[in-house]
């Protein structure tokens, strides 16, 4: 698959706006990620308003490129698809890793049909870090259950670049270490 190779962040953007049908398509193919026990646990928010977008970006040093995107994708956890503690406190189980991978495998499916679309984006880390997941969270009135894990800003690239190998061989190890 070409886009794995030639995807790479992007935090530059043109004044443009993306297509709502391009839009679904990236969420279609976040929802093709695979996750634990087929749970899905995965919920998006779609953020184009500049308002909101420059709120977003007034969150995280790092999100402030969110300003200059034509969109933000929030890729938030449902904990009552993903964690069985949400129903019972006490259940003793790691589902928190678990949607934390689920979540991160949509958001790279998003990130790589972001690629496939001519687009450039980059992923921005929210979940655990509670000075952004906290604001954000109010911000958008999101109910408890929902955890704001990733976010993907996303637009038209306002220059070219280009993705680097970074393969490794030294860093694999067949059979034993
Ligand atoms: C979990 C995670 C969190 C990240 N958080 C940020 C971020 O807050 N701001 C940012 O500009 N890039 C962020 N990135 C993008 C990385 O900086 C980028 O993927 C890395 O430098 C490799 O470059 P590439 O994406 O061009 O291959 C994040 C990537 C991951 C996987």
């Amino acid at each position: 698959m070409n886009a794995i190779f030639t995807r790479h962040s992007v935090r530059e953007f043109l004044p443009k706006a993306v297509e709502r049908e391009t839009i679904e398509r990236i969420l279609k193919a976040a929802f093709q990620a695979p996750s634990a026990h087929n749970r899905q646990p995965w919920e998006f928010l779609v953020v184009t308003g500049r308002a909101d977008r420059e709120a977003i970006a007034g969150m995280s040093p790092w999100a402030k490129l969110c300003s200059g995107a034509a969109a933000v994708i929030a890729c938030c956890a449902n904990l009552k698809r993903g964690d069985p503690r949400h129903e019972n406190p006490a259940a003793q189980t790691t589902e928190e890793a678990l949607w934390v991978q689920d979540l991160s495998a949509a958001t790279e499916n998003a990130l790589l049909q972001i690629t496939e679309e001519g687009l450039g984006g980059v992923w921005l880390g929210w979940y655990p870090e509670e000075t952004r997941v906290e604001p954000f969270r109010k911000y958008f009135k999101l109910p408890d259950h929902i955890i704001p894990v990733s976010l993907i800003a996303l637009g038209y690239p306002a220059k070219e670049s280009h993705s680097k190998d970074r393969f490794d061989p030294a860093r694999v190890h067949y059979e034993s270490w």
